[in-house]
């Protein structure tokens, strides 16, 4: 480290995330943290900390430190909302029923179409502004209302712009095998040949995407279908994910992990034989507990078999107008322990480091350790199991993007 920094925070405790660090939080009690250009230059023990003028020093208070965190599957910008159709499974209809009556998806597919950039837009906002407000720095967002080439690219483009006027890195994925559009009616596989030769490529083409993800289910694609989709994209060099057994159990854990998917999501129905393949590739196991709890689901994932296996969990909250209409990653962290029986620890590992994997950018964010990013939340508490435990009263006390500080209000 130079003896100059940019930022310097001290009389911290730091959850550093850093698996190579004992404890689930990697915990470094009364820490130092050097932030030059954006990014941590040193962090360890306070009393370690070489000698160094900082252009600013914040005084942490004994406060915890930990990584911004990472929503790494929502479907943020969409139009409308289907708070009709939440009365309706109230009353007894599945989500299953709605989607094959023409809702579901499909509803928000024709808000989505009807509705202009500039609405998407400001649709969007309180939304992104709900998650900021919780310590996320980094936030993932789907298109999958367009199902057609322009609305699919009005979608991905206003996610785009959201990123340039909030302190938050947006990662874009395009979704676009989400379900079947009214148009292709009884001819997924012409749907699959427009993905695959019209909107991906073109996507591919403005670089609007991150990453390829789709729906693997009974009322979307085929296991053979999304397989279709990973192969071309992967001929694109766009990394891939799928939404795969949330109702039922088909096969697409397997087949995309063996395809080399960053991360599989859902995932309530898998079998021993898709925790091994998850295992044995390195994919990440995304749970939503929001979308769970929502749709009033029984079958909670496998979690001890994930663990037992060494599979990353993340968590993230889903965020869409059907099955998770709920805009705090905080929650999801209280639902992943108290619902799919994760601890504390993994619940934050949940949000920063696998979310950072199940994204591709665990080289860059998710834990605080030099050379990282920093994006980095200071919470005015005693212990970071509080993050999973408490829920409303406890906000961040201070939150760096990038070394800045852009804590709202
Ligand atoms: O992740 N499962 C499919 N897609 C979304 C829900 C989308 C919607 O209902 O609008 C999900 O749950
Ligand atoms: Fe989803």
């Amino acid at each position: 480290m130079t003896e100059r920094c940019d930022l310097l925070i001290s009389n911290v405790n730091a959850a550093t995330m850093d698996p190579s660090l004992p404890g689930g939080y990697g915990a470094v009690e009364d820490a130092a943290v050097a932030v030059t250009g954006g990014r941590i230059v040193w962090i360890g023990p306070r009393r370690e900390l070489p000698e160094c003028a900082a252009d600013q020093v914040v005084d942490g208070e004994g406060q915890w430190l930990t990584p911004g965190l990472v929503d790494c599957h929502t479907h943020l910008v969409y139009g409308g909302h289907r708070a009709s159709e939440y009365a309706r499974r109230l009353g007894g209809e599945s989500y299953e029923e709605v989607a094959r009556a023409g809702g579901g998806i499909l509803s928000t597919v024709r808000a989505t179409r009807a509705a202009s950039a500039e609405q998407l837009y400001h649709g969007a906002e309180p939304r992104l502004k709900a998650l900021l407000s919780e310590g996320v720095t980094t936030v993932e967002v789907k298109s999958g209302y367009g199902l057609e080439l322009d609305t699919e690219l009005k979608q991905l483009r206003t996610a785009r712009r959201l990123a340039q006027h909030y302190p938050v890195d947006i990662v874009t994925t395009c979704l676009a095998a989400h379900a079947l559009p009214p148009e292709y009616d009884g001819r997924p596989d012409e749907y699959i040949d427009l993905v695959c030769e019209e909107i991906l490529p073109a996507v591919a083409r403005e670089q609007l995407a991150d990453a390829v993800d789709m729906f693997c289910e009974s009322i979307a694609f085929t296991v053979e279908q999304c397989q279709r989709v990973i192969d071309r994209a992967r001929e694109l060099d766009l990394p891939v994910k799928a939404h795969a057994e949330q109702l039922s159990s088909s096969g697409a854990t397997s087949m995309a992990s063996k395809a080399g998917a960053l991360s599989v999501d859902h995932i309530e129905y898998i079998t021993d034989m898709d925790v091994a393949a998850m295992a044995e590739n390195g994919t990440v196991a995304v749970l939503l507990p929001g979308a769970f709890y929502t749709l009033r689901e029984t079958r909670v994932p496998p979690v001890d078999k994930l663990r037992a296996s060494g599979v990353s969990m993340a968590l993230s909250t889903d965020l869409n107008p059907g099955s998770c209409p709920i805009a705090s990653l905080r929650l999801m962290m209280n639902m992943g322990c108290n619902l799919f029986g994760l601890t504390p620890a993994e619940a934050l590992a949940g949000v920063t480091r696998s979310a950072a994997r199940a994204l591709g950018l665990c080289c860059s964010r998710g834990v605080l350790r030099a050379g990282l990013r920093a994006d980095m939340v200071l919470w005015p508490m005693e212990t970071p199991d509080q993050l999973a435990y408490e829920y409303g009263a406890l906000k961040p006390s201070e939150i760096f993007f990038g070394g800045k500080n852009v804590t709202a209000g």
